[in-house]
């Protein structure tokens, strides 16, 4: 049986290629409904490109909400440097036919979470953890209706893409990652350790492109427009492919590495806000809550990606 998820995302290119992904593999996953927060880019571009991704994949039936477009307790600080300024540079933006829902994420999360069975939604957080935390802070009660949150976030050897210390989801909101730390459900984290494994090549992009099918397309044009910050700031080979990750994991397990320890996040140091302290030796007492993840098997993630991108091309 499909797995039931609710992503929650702040698109942000890597964000829309995650939510393709899900789109081309209704057999393990069906997608409930998208929701969306300011992160990448102000909330009021994050749905919008939530629903051109909707649009772009013909599933103008996925419910997308919008969330919220502040932080718990901080202003929003974004990434245009690295998305553009639409936050999905790389194609043409243009008003979706798909709607945005009038009830807010959050809402819909409590809502959707209330009338579900115990342990039967899986949510995949791709963005800050605004949403999630204050779903969880208004309703205690949908923390067992929870079956696993699959977040991308966080560093540990890779240091931080946003400050020394922190990796952007995680500082955006380091108050919200905490209480979702600290919620008790069970918890697979993709940080950076992994994410950075996962170098939009040249090559996989012109193999994405090859497959020759509108979705495919818009996913080499978001790519290429992505990859330049990281290859001239880390001299990387391609833009690290992170949100997709979470996505992957889900569907293709086998392809990841990962250790059970303790995930904590710094809430207080102006030095060191959002950093993720990985128990990865357990060296401490801290209880395990998280599945950190660590390793991907980059090519076989790729050759995955392009196989599920080619489906799209399949009925027409
Ligand atoms: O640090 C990478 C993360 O921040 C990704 O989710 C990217 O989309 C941005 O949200
Ligand atoms: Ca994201």
């Amino acid at each position: 049986m499909a797995r039931k998820i609710i992503i929650d995302c702040d698109p942000g290119q890597d964000d829309a290629v995650a939510l393709l992904l899900a789109f081309a593999s209704p057999e393990e996953l069906e997608l409930l409904g998208i929701t969306t927060v300011g992160g990448n880019v102000p909330l009021r571009l994050t749905h919008r490109n939530a629903r051109m991704m909707c649009d772009i994949a013909g599933k103008q039936d996925v419910p997308v909400f919008a969330g919220c477009a502040e932080p718990l307790v901080r202003p929003l600080q974004t990434a245009e440097m690295i998305h553009g300024e639409t936050g999905i540079n790389g194609i043409d933006v243009f008003e979706p036919d798909t709607p945005l829902q009038d009830e807010h994420a959050v809402d819909y999360i409590i809502r959707t979470l209330m009338d579900a069975d115990q342990d039967s939604i899986t949510l995949v957080p791709t963005g800050p953890l605004t949403n999630i935390a204050t779903a969880i802070d208004k309703q205690a009660a949908i923390l067992p209706k929870i079956h696993r949150i699959v977040l991308m976030g966080g560093a540990m050897r890779e240091g931080g893409n946003r400050t020394p210390s922190a990796e952007f989801n995680i500082l955006v909101d380091p108050e919200a990652a905490d209480i979702v730390l600290r919620c008790g459900r069970p918890i697979t984290q993709l940080g950076l350790d992994v994410t950075h494994q996962v170098l939009s090549t040249r090559d996989r992009v012109d193999r994405i492109r090859a497959l020759g099918n509108p979705v495919a397309e818009a996913t080499a044009d978001m790519l290429s427009f992505f990859d330049r910050y990281d290859t001239e700031k880390y001299t990387s080979k391609g833009a690290p492919l992170h949100d997709p990750c979470t996505v992957a994991w889900l569907l293709k397990p086998g392809l990841f590495d990962g250790k059970d320890c303790n995930v904590s996040v710094e809430t207080q140091s102006e030095l060191t806000l959002g950093h993720t302290a990985v128990d990865f030796w357990h060296v401490t007492d801290r209880p395990i809550n998280v599945h950190w993840v660590y390793r991907v098997d980059a090519d076989g993630f790729y050759d995955f990606l392009i196989e599920r991108l080619a489906r799209f091309g399949e009925d027409s």
